[in-house]
């Protein structure tokens, strides 16, 4: 298990709450659902009845909160009657099957799937960005992608400063941002490659252990652009209500267990430097500053990994661009938790306390 960092402050708050809430925590088994448990624990948050749902496999399985091991159910359009906030995480299908079930249960959905990411009346939020997009919501609430979160937080502090003229992305994604059965698959064929057995992938479409390769999602005939990058592109526009931004992705994953990596190539509206954008993304929420040249350490996933911070470093002016508008970064952030169950346990504090 990875040395957790979860931020006192929030646990303190939660702890000195008022009304216990009813939770649910649809896809509970699952890489996401684990984590979420493991932060409404640390945080505090003042869970009364917790409700746990999976597929007919898990019904019956016990999971472990507060010490005590409870009860994993069915998920079904009758699991939702007096939950107060509906935490999913199976999968778009099961969240477009049972979401609005459970909004009509009297439930708030907050999504970590991509079913409702883009609709319109669906807020995208990541509280250090845009809580206030929360106000209008009408029972769903979207997480957004965990690329997205990751590459977002240091690009919105920056843009703040100095309006963001354009974006280049690189992905490093972790098995974790698969799944668990994607993690395993890692553990499993990394064991048989050192081994000389022989493994065939069921999960991921290619060989995983000591290899990378472009993100595991469609690609748009039409574009050349996989899924995941149209999400990172997308998403990083409706979160920063700028329609126009101008992104470009390339994801990969690679074979890291757990913590996605970026590199962003930025460029602003006007000259920044090195030191101003060190000192902007020192003081950011949501980020920790990993910037060590001396010593050559910067972000990296297994520093990341179980951290709530986001990590940014390796801040360099791009020479490339003469007029010195252009900066590069790199950051490391545990998807499965400021990518996934911590974001959507800080919206549902935001929403708690509405
Ligand atoms: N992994 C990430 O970093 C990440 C980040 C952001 C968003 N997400 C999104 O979060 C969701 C879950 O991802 P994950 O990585 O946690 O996947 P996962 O490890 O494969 O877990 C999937 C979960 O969904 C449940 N499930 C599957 N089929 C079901 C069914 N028919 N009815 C009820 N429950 C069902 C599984 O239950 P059983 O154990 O019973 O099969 C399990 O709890 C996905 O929509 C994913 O896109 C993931």
């Amino acid at each position: 298990m990875p040395p957790y960092d979860h931020q006192p402050m929030a646990a303190a708050a939660n702890a000195a709450a008022a009304r216990p809430v009813t939770v649910a925590v649809v896809g509970a088994t699952g890489a996401v659902g684990v984590e979420i448990l493991r932060v409404l624990e640390a945080r505090g948050f003042p869970v009364g009845e917790l409700r746990l749902l999976a597929s007919r496999r898990s019904a019956g399985t016990t999971l472990p909160f507060r010490g005590d091991p409870v009860a994993v159910a069915e998920l079904g359009a009758e699991s939702f009657a007096g939950v107060d906030i509906a935490l999913f995480s199976a999968g778009g299908e099961r969240s477009r099957l049972y979401a609005p079930a459970a909004v009509a249960a009297g439930a708030v959905v907050i999504d970590n799937s991509s079913a409702y990411r883009m609709a319109p009346d669906v807020p995208l939020v990541v509280p250090e960005i845009n809580a206030a997009a929360l106000a209008g919501h009408a029972g769903i609430i979207a997480n957004p992608n965990c690329a997205a979160i990751i590459a977002g937080l240091p690009l919105w502090a920056l843009h703040q400063a100095n309006p963001i003229r354009r974006v280049v992305l690189t992905t490093y994604q972790a098995a974790s941002g698969a799944g668990a059965a994607a993690m395993q698959e890692l553990i499993d064929s990394t064991k048989a490659h050192l081994a000389g057995a022989p493994f065939t992938p069921s999960v991921m479409p290619h060989p995983y252990a000591f290899n990378l390769f472009s993100h595991n999602t469609d690609i748009d005939p039409d574009t050349g652009y996989n899924d995941e990058e149209t999400k990172v592109i997308r998403e990083l526009r409706k979160i920063f209500a700028a329609p126009d931004l101008r992104v470009t992705a390339t994801c990969v994953r690679v074979p890291v267990l757990r913590a996605h990596s970026i590199a962003l190539n930025v460029t602003f509206d006007r000259p920044m430097t090195r030191a101003q954008a060190r000192q902007i993304l020192g003081a950011a929420p949501g980020l920790k500053l990993v910037d060590d040249a001396a010593r050559n350490h910067f972000p990296m996933p297994n520093e990341a990994t179980g951290q709530d911070s986001v990590l940014v470093g390796r801040i360099r002016e791009d020479y490339s661009d003469g007029s010195g508008r252009s900066l590069a970064l790199f950051v490391a952030g545990d998807q499965l938790l400021k990518g996934a169950a911590l974001n959507a346990v800080q919206i549902a504090e935001l929403v708690r306390k509405a």
